[in-house]
């Protein structure tokens, strides 16, 4: 039986992991995040009622899930406890239930007031971040001078350092972007928040996933954004700051990469993209504006409106690659429902050149253009669909399509944002 199971997104993030992790966790014990910040927006529907989570792992709804935050994940104090408050206001209980390692870089303003302002400075070549401070808190980490969670429980320390910090980094803020400086009471108070209300949940996390192993409880890691955002693997510098891929499980939270069972990317049936960045199958048209619009394409962290395209297999096999894939899962299959014929990128064409490979340079994938094929739509609803023989044939053939070409088995199928809306073809547990 299965034991630790990655489930990431293997596109430009917003792939539905949330829906995923929270089902997949009522047959696991322990959820883990670790990488990336509240940059993540994951939504859960159950029975009706939405919430997002951008820091908590999806498990924490489950009142049987122990959640873990490992120190690949950069915290903001005041964001965490916030999210932590509407947990409590809905009546979940979370003492006990959040670990959080001591490790964990700290998200402070500083962090938020560059990133804006150097976001404003680009102009036209802005990346699009989500404005919350996530590139320039990891990199105080890999400059390792970053304020981390362990460091709020001596005040007197904390202060000394933050001061240190604010010095450095308003320098830049007021002399290189002409910004305002950030106040040492706004970085104390984000001390003040981890102090009272995050310093209990501190743990030590690797030792945690050791102890979870050895009881034989079954964990789940859910990544963050997604493959293509990777700091490493993605479409640099149009990317998030942190490692996306299965290989981030085992640095972000301490857990050895010969402890996981099987990693299960996360893809839509079709493909979207927040931010900026090169997007070959991106759609300009009325069956692009259908695709947003059905598919209800809109950030959950910052509401902007997500790019859309056609689903493209030349990134898929990528993703699949990079993280050695046991599985797809497919999203929001139901948002293609009305269209009368759909398109899959088999290839891309560039300077006469055929690329079977996603390229590394993105200046060459920006001009690289989709080779597709065209697959005849189904033309009605596959909402809330849960068993395979019920799938229309266009649909099923157009699926098998996706697996054939990104070689790796279909998991799961969801049609729809509620639990219950979704085919399972495998279960990983069972293998
Ligand atoms: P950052 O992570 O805020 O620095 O943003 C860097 C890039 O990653 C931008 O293109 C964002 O739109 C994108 N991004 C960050 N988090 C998410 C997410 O959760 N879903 C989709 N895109 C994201």
């Amino acid at each position: 039986m299965t034991k630790s199971i990655v489930i990431l997104g293997s596109q430009w993030g917003d792939e539905g992991k949330g829906k995923l992790v929270d089902l997949l966790t009522d047959k696991a014990q322990v959820a883990v995040r670790f990488q990336g910040g509240h940059n993540a927006g994951h939504t859960l529907v159950i029975n009706g009622e939405k919430t997002v989570l951008h820091l908590i792992p999806s498990g924490i709804l489950h009142s049987h899930v122990t959640c873990l935050i490992g120190q690949g994940v950069v915290i903001s104090p005041s964001h965490l406890w916030a999210e932590i408050e509407k947990l409590i206001q809905k009546g979940i209980d979370f003492k006990n239930r959040l670990k959080i390692s001591g490790a964990a870089t700290l998200v402070l303003p500083y962090h938020v007031a560059l990133d804006q302002a150097r976001e404003k400075a680009k102009g036209s070549k802005a990346v699009g971040t989500t404005g919350r401070g996530i590139g320039p808190a990891y990199e105080d980490k890999i400059g390792r001078r970053a304020l981390r969670l362990c460091d709020v429980l001596d005040a007197a320390r904390f202060e000394e350092k933050a001061k240190e910090l604010l010095h450095f980094h308003n320098f830049v803020l007021q002399n290189y972007f002409s910004a305002e400086p950030v106040s040492l009471a706004s970085v104390l108070e984000e001390g003040r928040i981890a102090r009272e209300h995050l310093a209990e949940l501190i743990d030590d996390v690797p030792a945690r996933l050791k102890q979870y192993r050895q009881e034989n409880k079954t964990m789940i890691f859910e990544g963050a954004q997604g493959t293509l955002l990777d700091i490493d693997q993605g479409s640099y510098p149009y990317v998030t700051s942190s490692n996306t891929t299965a290989g981030g499980v085992a640095s972000g939270c301490g857990y050895g990469p010969r402890y996981l069972d099987a990693v299960l990317g996360i893809t839509k049936a079709y493909c979207t993209r927040v931010g900026a960045g090169p997007f070959p199958t991106e759609l300009h048209d009325e069956v692009g504006k259908n695709i947003a619009t059905r598919g209800n394409e809109f950030g959950s962290t910052t509401g902007r409106p997500r790019r859309c395209g056609w689903f493209d297999a030349v990134a898929l096999r990528r993703a699949v690659m990079i993280n050695s894939l046991s599985g797809l899962v497919v999203t929001k299959l139901d948002v293609l429902d009305s269209l009368e014929e759909i398109k899959i990128a088999t290839g891309y064409e560039y300077q006469g050149q055929q690329l079977s490979e996603l390229p590394v340079d993105t200046d060459i994938l920006a001009e690289a253009k989709p080779v597709y094929e065209t697959w005849p739509g189904w033309q009605c609803t596959t909402e809330g669909i849960r068993n395979w023989s019920d799938l229309p044939k266009a649909a099923q053939n157009y699926l098998n399509r996706m697996a054939e070409l990104c070689e790796v088995p279909i998991y799961m199928v969801s049609t729809g944002a509620e639990r219950k809306d979704t085919i399972i073809l495998r279960d990983v547990f069972e293998e």
